[in-house]
């Protein structure tokens, strides 16, 4: 049984000749590219295969985490994009709701904050001043070593922690992810004397969650590093077989990419546990990036349900007919909340009496798909066994998986993001960067 089933209820409808427009023949020549390394961006391959949760690697991975978590009470990650979507992904998935905000004996360990991953004054503010009266380390990640946001982040925390702890026990506390030999963070690293963890040649960004790009962070938080490989393992086991009978994983990307096709540019990734929202983003970037390139591309989306059905859920039922939804429905939450009686029923809510909140969610769940497809809106549906690190880890490797799989199908290069450099250009000549025609 899969940690992970995959689903598409009105297949039929949608799906109708899927022999005959060869899909299975399509996954099989992308399939090969992929196993085969002969496709594009085929150096960037690395991820296809997880780490060993008894690699070497690993264990120096969780030993740094621990020794960050027997001394601090925050950690500060600086990154952006892939360097550090996953991390806040995983965290906010596997601790519970506002953990930051819990005293340290409640958490399942140091506070985790995030920096880098925007240009806003009062955002680094506002982090730096609830950071002031805390022991802090730093994790800065950074794969190129080169990205304006993450530098001036660090830039600015590292004067802060100079400030705070003097240079020399600063160079203790700040711990580098980076390129093994190339960047400006490398040079920087080995120059202060920081310590340095890698991020592996052939791993780009979007693609190193499960790497120590994402694990350290992972780690401080508490979460089981080795479990969430071992998820990643079993689902790259479970996913390397061409047959779309025989693998969702394929299925997914194919379905998506057919209802591409026919027209559907948007897809909505929807959700019913709140905890996913930073896994939505870390979502988006991954097929966003991945995807959208040559004039081609789903556009990812995400929303939260059910909050958002009652902001886009207007849209998804009665707008243009373009968009499919991706639902991500989780069977056991490991958290529960029972409906009371109130004497009187002064509410009008007794007829839930004694029924649990996640049963009310799942009718919501139920009741959205139908409706939805009810409106022509396809629903393609994940439903995830439980929530944990092992299930957690087999959903990153799906979705990595899913994006390099469709990439092929569309027919573009899933391991680039050359459209990426036209606002850094735009930026830096207007910033007048040295060598730059500002
Ligand atoms: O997927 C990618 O390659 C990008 O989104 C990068 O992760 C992002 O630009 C950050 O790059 P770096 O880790 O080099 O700072």
């Amino acid at each position: 049984m899969s940690k992970l089933q995959v689903d598409f209820p009105r297949a039929a409808v949608y799906m109708d000749g899927i022999e005959s427009a060869g899909w299975q023949a399509k996954a099989q020549r992308a399939h090969d590219l992929l196993h085969g390394k002969g496709g594009p961006g085929q150096k960037w391959l690395g991820w296809l295969d997880p780490l060993a949760p008894d690699d070497e690697e690993v264990r120096q991975i969780t030993e740094t985490a621990e020794g960050i978590r027997a001394r601090a009470e925050a950690l500060l990650v600086i990154g952006i994009g892939g360097s550090y979507a996953g991390a806040k992904a995983a965290i906010e998935l596997l601790t519970p709701h506002f953990s930051n905000q819990l005293p340290l004996a409640e958490r399942k360990g140091p506070a985790v904050y995030f920096l880098g991953q925007n240009l806003s004054a009062s955002y680094i503010n506002s982090v730096l001043s609830i950071l002031a009266d805390k022991d802090v380390e730093i994790n800065v990640v950074s794969k190129s070593g080169m990205t304006t946001e993450p530098a001036l982040a660090l830039r600015i925390a590292w004067d802060w922690m100079t400030q705070k702890y003097g240079r020399q026990e600063t160079a203790r506390r700040i711990i580098a992810t980076t390129d093994r030999t190339r960047g400006a963070l490398r040079g920087l690293a080995e120059r202060e004397g920081w310590r340095t963890l890698v991020v592996p040649d052939d791993v780009g960004g979007r693609y190193s969650v499960l790497t120590a790009a994402g694990l350290l962070p992972m780690g401080v938080a508490g979460l089981n590093i080795r479990e969430l490989l071992a998820g990643a393992q079993e689902a790259s086991a479970e996913y390397a077989v061409p047959d779309l009978d025989a693998n969702g994983c394929y299925r997914y990307a194919v379905w998506r990419n057919e209802l591409y096709r026919q027209g559907k540019q948007i897809e909505l990734l929807a959700a019913y546990e709140p905890a996913f929202a930073a896994f939505a983003e870390w979502w988006k970037q991954l097929f966003g990036e991945s995807e959208g390139k040559d004039g081609k591309g789903i556009f990812p989306a995400a929303a939260q349900f059910t909050t958002d059905l009652h902001s886009l859920g207007q849209f998804i039922q009665d707008g243009p007919r373009h968009l499919f939804e991706t639902v991500l429905w989780v069977a056991r939450t490991g958290s529960e909340r029972m409906v009371p009686d109130l004497p009187g029923d002064p509410d009008g809510l007794n007829y839930l009496a004694g029924k649990s909140v996640t049963f009310v969610n799942e009718q919501a769940y139920r009741g959205t798909v139908e409706a939805h497809q009810d409106g022509n809106v396809p629903n393609l549906l994940l439903t995830l066994a439980q929530l944990d690190e092992r299930h957690v880890g087999h959903l990153f490797y799906f979705f990595e998986k899913a994006c390099a799989l469709s990439g092929y199908l569309l027919g573009v290069n899933p391991f680039d993001q050359p459209g990426v450099e036209a606002y850094k250009n735009k930026m830096f000549q207007r910033l007048g960067k040295p060598g730059t025609n500002g």
